[in-house]
């Protein structure tokens, strides 16, 4: 079978990697990729359209297409793949609203009972900030559509708070996605990232992980898509995910159900377990996290493209997912200015490949002749794995120090019990 991944960063690498280690995979096309999927891919230029990248699928025999950002499934490739009868692994427009839109993300959490932050959706900016002035600080804002991973405020302070509301709201900093928004009480606790698979019918759990989202050590900066991950992670453990299906995923799946909207893809809860032990859900999002997927992936035993072909299939029910007791860190490494403004075209030096222990995972990045070049905030992640965490950080450390480009910038402590 030939596969299309579509996508250009971090996950997308892990995912065309681990599909390219199946035996019914023959080969992995990569739309647009980067210089690191060409390892296990071929990358193809992206398209002006859907229906395009669809008539290119058919015309080149793509068996299965697996959609890694959110960005496409909220536009709908998944209906159109769908309609012109290819196999595709990712929700269609409707179900990915749970990721594109908090508000109804919160609707349909509230509907099915499953624990979150109490909340409410404000489109006029005026009774938002009285809402803010009203519950006072520490209060969570959030731009109802997408803004990559950006349009979250945690504000320490009811001037944080409205300010984040301003640029939200009045100066559209999101375009869109912030017309309206979603302002809720600050959790306290830790989080982790549960994520599924998920056939419409059947859920499958993966492993459980854990995601650092400040920019700097020591819960400095702003929040970011994530700067290192780790799996097992060090709040819940895997041993838990049983639980979350039934007491998360399922009702929420159900509820979407009752409306009409299947899901078929990877379904992730962002959880905060508070220090009770109570677990709430923060976000959904419509497919893997990003740098999760590198630690996930990296302990998936099972055939990914064998377990992604029977859930596009409607028959998960059939496949078990088996994983490595081993532990997985990753750490990102990023471009000078990130999550803000970065500057492009920076050589990256010492690039390794073929170790089973250390691997590099390229999300921002281009090839030039022989050289890598940066292209983008998040240029590659390093992933150790080995018997426990602190082992699996020294190899990820190690093999992030043999890495060099002007302005790399990585966390130190990832990892670490108190780090966010
Ligand atoms: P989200 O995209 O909704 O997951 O939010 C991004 C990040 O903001 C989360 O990973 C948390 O670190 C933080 N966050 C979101 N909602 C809350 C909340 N209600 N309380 C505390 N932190 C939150
Ligand atoms: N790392 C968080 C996310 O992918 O949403």
């Amino acid at each position: 079978m030939k596969v299309l991944v579509v996508g250009s960063g971090g996950r997308e690498h892990a995912i065309a990697w681990k599909l390219a280690q199946s035996a019914q995979v023959e080969k992995v096309f990569c739309c647009p990729g980067n210089a690191g999927t060409v390892e296990v891919a071929e990358n193809i230029p992206s398209f002006s359209d859907f229906y395009k990248m669809a008539d290119w699928a058919l015309g080149n025999d793509i068996g299965l297409t697996v959609v890694g950002p959110e960005a496409p499934l909220a536009d709908g490739i998944s209906d159109i793949f769908l309609e012109k009868g290819l196999k595709i692994f990712g929700p269609k427009k409707a179900a990915a609203r749970l990721e594109a839109s908090k508000s109804f993300a919160k609707e349909i959490m509230l509907a099915s009972g499953v624990k979150t932050a109490e909340g409410k959706v404000f489109s006029a900016f005026e009774e938002a900030k009285s809402y803010v002035e009203e519950k006072g600080a520490p209060i969570v804002v959030k731009a109802d559509g997408l803004a990559a991973g950006k349009g979250v405020v945690v504000a320490t302070s009811e001037s944080e708070a409205i300010d984040a509301l301003k640029e939200m709201m009045l100066d559209k900093r999101f375009g869109d996605s912030g017309a309206s928004v979603v302002i809720e009480k600050c959790l306290e606790g830790k989080e982790s990232s549960v994520m599924a698979i998920v056939d419409g019918e059947t859920v499958r759990p993966l492993v459980i992980s854990r995601d650092f989202k400040r920019l700097q050590d020591n819960d400095k900066g702003p929040n970011t898509g994530g700067m290192g991950a780790i799996s097992p992670s060090n709040i819940i453990p895997d041993s838990e995910a049983p639980r979350v299906m039934e007491e998360v995923f399922k009702p929420v799946l159900s509820e979407l159900k009752k409306r009409g909207v299947d899901f078929c893809g990877f379904l992730y809860a962002g959880l905060m377990i508070t220090p009770e032990g109570e677990a709430n859900v923060l976000e959904f999002n419509c497919r893997l996290g990003d740098p999760e997927t590198q630690v996930i992936l990296a302990r998936l035993e099972s055939d990914l493209a064998e377990l992604l072909l029977a859930a596009a299939e409607g028959k998960l029910s059939e496949k078990e997912i088996k994983n490595s007791p081993t532990t997985a860190a990753c750490v990102v490494a990023s471009s000078k200015g990130y999550p803000l403004k970065v500057e492009d075209g920076k050589e990256i030096e010492g690039l390794f490949k073929g170790r089973a222990d250390q691997i590099v995972f390229q999300a921002g990045t281009r090839a030039e002749g022989e050289k890598v070049l940066t292209k983008g905030g998040r240029v590659l992640v390093v992933t150790g794995l080995d018997k426990d965490l602190p082992t699996a950080l020294k190899k990820a450390y190690q093999g992030l120090e043999e890495i060099q480009f002007e302005g790399m910038h990585y966390r130190s402590d990832i990892g670490q019990l108190g780090s966010s």
